[in-house]
């Protein structure tokens, strides 16, 4: 198995530390990305945020992303050629954590895009957004939302400030039930 043990703000976290056993989460995820059987007997009894390591927090919600749209995963797990789900879970996986250590590494001045879906219909989620984006006014430059079909909305956020403040946006937005899609965007106005 990868290590997977590097979260640039693991060292902040350390200094609030709670009853965790690392062990443990890494048995459950392990456990997770065998077969759907194992989803299943978890998905009840656990979420994200019961994990301590925030890299464990995000592989769980990948699972779990990945466990709700159960048959296109397997269609992709087919037509890629993996070996078996697993392979294909820790391929997916591995991206994520790619994209987020990118994510974690940006400062500055940044130029930015959040392109972000979701179901209106999640109660709370459009009062959360507004209050997000209400609340980074002044690195919001404008946004865009496209009503589409099933209840679904597609919104872009243009943004430009500190990359910082523009990951927190991030952040706020991605941990919110509902959200089916978030992907951060951005540009240094210095290699252009
Ligand atoms: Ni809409």
């Amino acid at each position: 198995m990868e290590d997977y043990s590097y979260a640039p703000d693991y060292e902040v976290e350390s200094l609030k530390v709670p009853p965790h056993s690392i062990q443990a989460e890494q048995s459950v995820l392990g456990g997770l990305m065998l077969d759907n059987q194992t989803w299943d007997s978890v998905a009840d009894k656990v979420i994200a945020e019961d994990f301590y390591r925030k890299d464990h927090r995000l592989i769980f919600t990948t699972i779990e992303e990945l466990a709700e749209k159960q048959d296109p995963f397997d269609v992709i797990i087919k037509n890629r050629g993996y070996s078996s789900r697993s392979e294909g879970i820790r391929d997916a996986i591995r991206g994520y954590i790619r994209y987020y250590d990118w994510m974690s590494s940006i400062e500055g001045d940044r130029a930015a895009t959040i392109t972000l879906a979701y179901n209106h219909h999640q109660k709370g989620i459009e009062d959360t957004l507004n209050n997000i984006q209400h609340k980074y006014i002044d690195i919001i430059r404008s946004s865009v939302h496209i009503h589409m079909e099933n209840d679904n909305c597609v919104e872009v956020i243009i943004l430009q400030g500190d990359a910082g403040k523009i990951r927190e946006i991030y952040e706020n937005i991605v941990k919110n039930k509902g959200i089916q899609h978030v992907k951060l965007d951005t540009i240094n106005p210095q290699e252009i």
